[in-house]
């Protein structure tokens, strides 16, 4: 049965990044994102002040740039959807609010979307150019039931580490969680202290390549807790102290660095494909695993992940999961395009009750 999916204008202002993207059903007809990182760079991190104030400044510019990209009108699009959380509330504010006065201004419905929820589809999103000739609606039905349900959800970003399992749209389990620091949140702290500018991770896995992974021994963390949760602060401590050592003692030279980026880079991602498998084990009926987040455009943590995955199929004797990633870079960190993506299902709100919720949960 074939289904009309909406033209979607979706806003993402949830932490750093002013986000703006024009979907139908899976597909992504545009995907603007104004960048504040150099912004924030002197601070060191997200700085939520001067995001509230960057939001307001580039979102007008932001919903014109995605509308003339997908060479959309105002009458052509069908609904609004704005990220509700979880985020920085004074950023969240500004999206939500913009949003509903185009929503009054345009007549459109107005949807709240959980970014987590948008990190987590951000893998089955399609460029509008791959749909070529199909008719958008078919092409969005055969896309999700190819999808072998009940997926896990990876999510790595600067706030969340989560492992969550898929069963529908809208029907999610969380299975474990980070229960201090998020992984990239680490990698941007450790770099901070290795002097490598906001945010560290992309810079750590290029120095990771120059680098030696074993020089350095990080522990592995929550080996006998149970559960599947995750925590980075250990990580982070231990870090710290060796940075100390080594300073203290002269020796910080730049093949140093490199070779700390790499043993840290493989700490953090050794972790996460541990507990990857003990969740494996424990639900064998995950049919593809779903990696998204910022530092889900690590080509490393992509591979630690294969190997996992790999791995664990010799072990049970069974098939190899597929590991879905986003097609671009560009859908791993904050963007709005996976929030119009998985907008046609959250509920109609009338668009004043809706308000930010810095601590939304799935
Ligand atoms: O999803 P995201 O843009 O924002 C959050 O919702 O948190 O993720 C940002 C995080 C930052 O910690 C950044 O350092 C990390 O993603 N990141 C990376 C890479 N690109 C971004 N970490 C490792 N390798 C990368 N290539
Ligand atoms: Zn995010």
């Amino acid at each position: 049965m074939s289904k009309n999916y909406p033209l979607v204008l979706a806003i993402d202002t949830s932490c750093d990044e002013t986000a703006v993207a024009v979907t139908q059903g899976l597909m992504v007809k545009s995907n603007a994102v104004a960048s504040q990182v150099q912004l924030h760079k002197q601070y060191g991190g997200v700085f939520p002040t001067v995001a509230k104030q960057a939001h307001i400044e580039n979102l007008p510019a932001t919903v014109k740039a995605a509308m003339s990209k997908a060479g959309a009108a105002w009458s052509d699009i069908e609904l609004i959807a704005v990220t509700q959380g979880p985020g920085l509330a004074p950023a969240l504010e500004v999206g939500l609010r913009f949003a509903q006065e185009l929503a009054e201004t345009h007549h459109k419905p107005l949807v709240g979307v959980n970014h987590i929820e948008g990190h987590l589809w951000s893998v089955v999103a399609q460029p509008w150019d791959r749909a070529g000739k199909t008719t958008p609606d078919l092409f969005t039905e055969s896309e999700i039931e190819a999808l072998k349900l009940p997926a896990l959800g990876v999510i790595v970003s600067g706030k969340h580490t989560d492992f969550i399992l898929v069963e529908a749209p809208g029907k999610y389990q969380r299975l474990g969680w980070t229960v201090d620091d998020a992984a990239g949140e680490c990698l941007d702290k450790v770099g901070r202290m290795l002097g490598l500018g906001y945010p560290a991770g992309p810079i750590l896995e290029e120095f990771s390549t120059l680098g030696d992974a074993h020089k350095f021994e990080f522990p592995l963390p929550m080996t006998t807790s149970g559960d599947f949760n995750l925590s980075y602060s250990g990580l982070k401590t231990s870090a710290r102290n060796k940075i100390a050592e080594i300073e203290a003692a002269g020796k910080m030279d730049k093949q140093t660095i490199y070779d700390l980026a790499a043993s840290l880079q493989a700490g953090v991602f050794r972790h996460i494909c541990h507990k990857l498998s003990k969740v494996l084990v424990k639900y064998p009926e995950v049919g593809e695993v779903w990696l998204g987040g910022g530092v889900a455009a690590n080509r490393a943590l992509r591979s630690a992940l294969r190997q996992t995955l790999s791995t664990h199929a010799t072990t049970t004797k069974s098939r190899r999961l597929r590991l879905r990633t986003p097609y671009s870079k560009k859908l791993c960190g904050d963007n709005a395009a996976m929030i119009g993506v998985v907008a046609w299902w959250q509920p109609p709100q009338p668009s004043l009750a809706l308000d930010r919720q810095p601590r939304l949960s799935l």
